[in-house]
């Protein structure tokens, strides 16, 4: 299990639970795989398909690259915004699968005249669990950033005086709208991508390739 790019019949996929699961689940589907467990009932970490060649690791979002990075798993399922923030070292990232689709934003209190404090050259205070992200959108505009690292609900940031603006990602807009948050700038869209580590794709090709060559078949067919 350690060492897994070693038995080349075993096949290791990371997801976390939740939104990347469960849009996963068709593409695994297209590709004749069939996850045996529920992450959401299921205590269990390493949950069966039905081929006894391929298991899943449940991991948290941000900890998927991190696990194909080093071989524990061969390939996994993150969003660009995970995986900017994370760095692409040791990783292939072939398809964009197009599912959790999103969008990177900058919000802020609906009172707050975010283009006036651009404008007049104010240094901002920015919550955020992008930081990367975040520090090279404002260097590329010319804004001075205090950048605040929070780990979730961005969202109160503003509104108990933490920060002045929040970056995260937004779908409906009603996590801003249900705290009185407005979208001031959007910095790029994202989606969720496939990524393998670069030796398992070598070591791994002939197993690896029929998956996904199907998962890109069924991404496509999605949009
Ligand atoms: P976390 O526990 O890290 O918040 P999520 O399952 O919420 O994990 O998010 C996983 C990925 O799904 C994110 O990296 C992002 O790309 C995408 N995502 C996050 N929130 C949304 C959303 N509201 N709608 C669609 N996609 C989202
Ligand atoms: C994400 C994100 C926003 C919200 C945006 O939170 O961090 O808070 O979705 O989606 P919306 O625009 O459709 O409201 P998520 O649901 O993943 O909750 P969590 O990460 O705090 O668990
Ligand atoms: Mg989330």
């Amino acid at each position: 299990m350690n060492d897994t790019t070693r038995d080349s019949s075993q096949l290791i996929l990371a997801l976390s639970k939740g939104r990347i699961f469960d849009d996963t689940l068709p593409l695994l589907a297209a590709a004749g795989i069939e996850v045996l467990e529920n992450p959401e009932t299921s205590r269990k970490l390493i949950l069966a398909t039905n081929d006894p060649g391929i298991r899943v690791l449940i991991v948290r979002a941000t900890d998927v690259p991190t696990y194909v990075q080093h071989g524990a798993a061969d390939f996994g399922v993150a969003g660009k915004d995970v995986l900017l923030e994370h760095g692409g070292e040791g990783l292939y990232q072939p398809i964009d699968l197009k599912i959790a689709c999103c969008r990177m934003s900058v919000a802020v209190n609906a009172g707050f005249d975010y283009d006036n404090a651009v404008r007049q050259g104010a240094r901002l205070r920015v919550a955020t669990k992008f930081v990367h992200t975040a520090r090279e959108h404002f260097a590329k505009k010319g804004v001075h950033v205090d950048l605040i690292k929070l780990y979730g609900s961005m969202e109160l940031a503003p509104l108990v005086g933490l920060s002045d603006a929040i970056v995260d990602v937004v779908s409906t807009g009603g996590t801003l709208r249900a705290n009185n948050l407005v979208e001031v700038e959007k910095i790029m869209e994202i989606s969720s991508r496939l990524v393998v580590n670069q030796a398992a794709l070598k070591l791994k090709r002939e197993r690896l390739q029929p998956i996904l060559d199907a998962f890109e078949r069924a991404s496509k067919q999605q949009q």
